[in-house]
């Protein structure tokens, strides 16, 4: 496994559309290892495959449990609403207020290749939207309401 190079903003690989995934190669399965170790390293919950460079439709997400793989990931069912601080791995230092369903369903095939669901809320809802809008080159920040202050931003969060 390796710690790939987070792309940060200002990288025009951040805003492209990323391909689905035709099928589920050995690659594939090493970019999986590679962005969970990655992600895991950056204390982050969680991580698109455009952020290490890849424009695949991948996502890794840390649902407090376990490290979710999502290849082609949808989101399927949304409910509620929640705003809450975002920040993002590729935008080091920002912090801001985004709106969000409070509770959120995605399918996505796993590495074997099996359609499964999940269904989050609160953070982990957040994080699917967040991460899922990371594959068609939208960030949180084109999102904010508005943006905070290093000194409104909890440490620790
Ligand atoms: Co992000």
């Amino acid at each position: 496994m390796a710690i790939l190079n987070i792309r940060k903003y200002g990288d025009d690989i951040l805003r492209k559309r990323c391909r689905p995934v035709e099928e589920i190669t050995p690659r594939i399965l090493t970019l999986l290892d590679d962005m969970k170790e990655t992600l895991i390293d950056s204390n982050g919950v969680g991580l698109a495959a455009p952020q290490v460079g890849v424009l695949k439709r991948i996502v890794i997400v840390d649902n407090g449990e376990e490290l979710l793989e999502l290849i082609n990931p949808e989101i399927i069912a949304t409910e509620g609403e929640q705003e809450e601080i975002e920040a993002c791995l590729s935008c080091p230092g920002q912090w801001g207020m985004v709106k969000r369903p409070a509770k959120v369903t995605v399918k996505a095939l796993d590495r074997r290749g099996i359609e499964k669901k999940y269904t989050g809320t609160g953070l982990t809802a957040r994080c699917f939207c967040h991460e899922l809008d990371h594959l068609d080159g939208v960030l949180y920040i084109d999102k904010a309401e508005r943006m905070l202050d290093p000194d409104e931003v909890e440490t620790g969060d």
